[in-house]
């Protein structure tokens, strides 16, 4: 067998056995390639490089698995880097940019290797990984992989080396510490070693598979699936950053939220009529509590049908949504997948599904019928392109309404009364999508895809139904790169001191599996009801997670911020109002995402591998979180206690966020006070911070702070678009990078040249030129940058430096402040 020739489109699997038989022969000349095919034993291995530091392996029985997938597009699994070939009597050596593979032609063990030959993966099982039953055993040795991360929320330990994870999207309500599977299938995972050194493997498979990461054999990860192909990616890094960078290369990266879903949100299930959203809204206002977003739940619908309102309770949804709009709030409605099974009653979605055809069939051609909110209920078939088209046309009435978002629950898909807690494995579902080729398949195959088909028809449709306004979706279920169509939350966790801290790892592992817009229910969702203590705890460190939603279940005492004694009621709105006033930060570090695919939160290794080399505990940081580059967030570790406990930085001479002051040492020893989240700055940072509002639509009157945290690499940006259009995606946006710079006699602020300029509404946005020089010679640890807001050019101060900026948010003038 020899290599492919050069771009092949479709592979000639006729040809296999004459390859083959050139290979054994010896006929491979040193070469060079875009994909290599080889064979032995009846099994068939391909690997090629779809990006540098990347590399692709898959095997099949005979010939190689299709070639489609619902997470990596056909564009990038088309896209190839040359691979060179050589060989010698054991094995082939295939180098590519960055990453390489050493593989033995006879059992077809493969080794992954990074750009300096180190190995990464050392395939054990070869080509005896696949069954003759059509599930497969992958087996390796997990080097250098002193800690492991990813698959998505699944709770457990944060490090999940040592353990062993299904994937199986799974209804867990009120899940614990121990349970498995949850909501969600992300197989994606990262090792990384305790010098910082890291890589990322994706298997893109479907189908229930298990992830053990040395739990039944010390130091082996075996990765198996019950059906499905064997594909996978192996990302070289060497940086954890850049692991996750190469995973959105593959799977994509979030869109830019609309700035007003990254505002305060509140939720429950459910309230109950439009006057009692009404009294929340007014509440929110009243106790000035900042605030951009209310949903409504189940029961706003007619006998919990989607797509329909119970007029009797919710008598004009547009008047409703526009009330709150005038409020400076936005409504965000449930719309779950099952679609009453009611035939003959006039209720549309079931009947425009019914007459298109759009909804699973049992092998007998009768619909699937299962009970969930509704009772007996059909399901849409999310794998063909014309049912999304459908479900997302479904959506035009609510955009109508002015309704500005949409939360696609229960979509596992969850059904009550049944062993399975999901509809049967032989539910049929067909596949007509993308470059898939037309069949018809199992539920065995889609169940881990639907709620990730589910948000993406109804991104779709939403995209499709406003195409200039950024959708907000959001989702419970989803597959590896369902973040380009959804934000999650974590489900339904309970009001407990565990739950809020172990709802953080939950949101770090998420960021390091594509989904970076992600939230806990704040306060918990199910059991007992939070303690005020609690509760208060929860809005801290909520206000620091990117999504940032209160909601708790039906029958519950009320879980609003203004629940319990004043005291608490005024620690929670602090919290509130500081995340409004580092909302350019929020902002900025969101668009950071939508462009590279680096989490908004993140744990501090991420951002400082060299953490790891501290030891236990991830160098002290376990349970600490990074929000962006710059602010390091380190609750207590037993957030139930008032004993002391000591935060271990990264280095010295962080800054505390709070007070300014800079820290000597690089560790500090806290009592806990409920009033304090105890929050550093990196020194080098550089952090926009503006003034408050009570929603993201309201303009903020007063100066946009620059706070400058002097230190190395000193750096931050400032990112502003209209905060609702697909505008800046033609470049109308303003990105400010910043500089500071410490010498012998102060600190020098250099405001980078602007990267972009552009027009919105017809009006050209005026960017003027920065001064790049000397902004501020002055002997201070750290100061403020101010933006005035004016429409109008000011002139330069005598004795400061005057820049312009202007934006959609900021038409002002920047003037150092003293
Ligand atoms: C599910 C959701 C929960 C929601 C409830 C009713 O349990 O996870 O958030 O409130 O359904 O729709």
């Amino acid at each position: 067998m020899r290599p492919s020739s050069p771009r092949p489109r479709r592979r000639a699997a006729p040809l296999l056995a004459l390859l083959t038989a050139l290979f054994s022969a010896g006929a491979l000349r040193a070469e060079t390639v875009d994909r290599f095919v080889l064979a032995s034993g009846g099994v068939v291995l391909e690997v090629s490089t779809p990006a540098s530091g990347i590399m692709r392996i898959r095997m099949g029985r005979g010939k190689l698995p299709e070639d489609a997938s619902w997470a990596v597009s056909a564009a990038t699994r088309a896209a190839r880097h040359p691979l060179h070939v050589s060989r010698n009597r054991e094995a082939l050596q295939l180098r590519g940019a960055g990453i390489s593979a050493r593989i033995n032609h006879r059992t077809l063990q493969t080794e992954v290797l990074d750009g300096n030959g180190k190995v990464l993966l050392a395939d054990l099982a070869g080509r005896s990984a696949l069954s003759a039953t059509g599930g497969f055993r992958l087996r390796g040795k997990l080097a250098g992989a002193d800690h492991v991360f990813g698959l998505g929320d699944k709770t457990g330990t944060f490090d999940r080396k040592g353990g062993a994870y299904t994937m199986w999207n799974s209804d867990a309500y009120k899940f614990n510490q121990a349970t498995d599977p949850l909501y969600k299938s992300i197989p994606f995972f990262m090792a990384v070693g305790d010098r910082g050194q890291a890589y990322g493997v994706f298997l893109d498979n479907t189908w229930r598979s298990t992830f053990d990461f040395g739990k039944t054999e010390r130091d082996v990860l075996a990765i198996s699936a019950e059906g499905g192909p064997v594909d996978y990616y192996v990302m070289s890094g060497p940086a954890p950053k850049d692991v996750l960078q190469q995973y959105a290369r593959l799977t994509g990266t979030a869109p830019l939220p609309p700035q007003w879903a990254l505002g305060f949100q509140q939720s429950k299930w459910s309230y109950k009529t439009d006057a009692e959203v009404r009294a929340i809204a007014q509440r929110l206002r009243a106790e000035r509590l900042p605030a951009d977003v209310i949903y409504m739940d189940i029961d706003y619908q007619d006998r919990a049908r989607p797509f329909t309102v119970n007029r009797n309770a919710f008598s004009d949804v547009r008047q409703l949504a526009s009330d709150l709009r005038a409020q400076g709030l936005r409504l965000v409605l449930i719309t779950d997948p099952h679609i009453a099974n009611a035939p003959g009653q006039g209720y549309a979605a079931y009947d425009s599904g019914a007459a298109q055809d759009v909804f699973l069939k049992l092998p007998d051609g009768k619909y699937y019928s299962g009970d969930v909110w509704p009772g007996a209920s059909v399901f849409p078939d999310f794998s063909r392109a014309k049912a999304r088209r459908w479900w997302g046309d479904l959506y035009a009435g609510f955009l109508a309404d002015g309704v500005a978002g949409f939360w696609n629950d229960m979509n596992e898909p969850s059904i009550f009364n049944v062993a399975s807690k999901t509809m049967p494995l032989d539910v049929v579902h067909r596949i007509e999508s993308d470059d898939f080729a037309p069949r018809s398949t199992s539920h065995a195959e889609l169940h881990n895809v639907y709620g990730q088909l589910n948000s993406r028809a109804t991104y779709e449709g939403v995209s499709r139904l406003q195409p200039d306004l950024r959708p907000f979706v959001l989702t419970r279920a989803t597959y590896a790169g369902g973040q380009r169509y959804a934000a999650t939350w974590t489900g339904d966790n309970a009001s407990s001191w565990q739950h809020l801290k172990m709802g953080i790892h939950q949101l770090l592992n998420l960021g390091m599996s594509g989904f970076s817009f992600a939230g806990n229910d704040v306060g918990g969702y199910a059991g007992e009801h939070p303690s005020p203590e609690l509760l208060t705890r929860w809005f801290q460190i909520g206000a620091f997670t990117p999504l940032f939603r209160a909601h708790a279940e039906t029958n519950r005492p009320a879980q609003e911020p203004w629940v319990g004694d004043a005291t608490h009621v005024e620690i929670r709105r602090r919290f509130i109002e500081e995340r409004y006033r580092l909302m350019p930060y929020f902002y900025a570090a969101a668009e950071e995402n939508s462009r590279s695919g680096i989490p908004m939160l993140r744990p501090v290794f991420l951002n400082i591998p060299q953490v790891l080399a501290k030891g236990d505990r991830l160098g002290g940081t376990e349970d600490q979180f990074m929000l962006g580059n710059d602010l390091l967030v380190a609750p207590s570790p037993t957030p139930e206690s008032p004993g002391d406990y000591k935060v271990e930085l990264p280095a010295k001479g962080w800054y505390d966020y709070w007070t300014g002051r800079r820290l000597a040492g690089d560790s500090e020893s806290l009592t806990p006070d409920i009033a304090r989240l105890p929050i550093y700055v990196r020194p080098g940072a550089i952090i926009p911070k503006q003034p408050l509002v009570q929603s993201t639509t309201a303009t903020p009157e007063g100066a946009l702070e620059l706070h400058i945290y002097p230190g190395p690499d000193c750096a931050g940006e400032i990112y502003a678009d209209d905060g609702t259009s697909l505008g800046y995606q033609r470049g109308a946006y303003l990105r400010q990078r910043i500089r500071c710079e410490e010498s012998p006699t102060g600190v020098r602020v250099v405001f980078e040249q602007r990267k972009a300029t552009g027009s919105r509404g017809g009006k050209r946005w005026r960017f003027m030129s920065m001064d790049q020089k000397s902004m501020l010679q002055q002997r201070v640890a750290w100061f403020w940058l101010r933006i005035w807001p004016a429409g109008r050019l000011m002139s330069k101060d005598r004795n400061r430096q005057a820049v312009m900026a202007n934006s959609s948010s900021f038409r002002s003038e920047k003037v150092l402040g003293a």
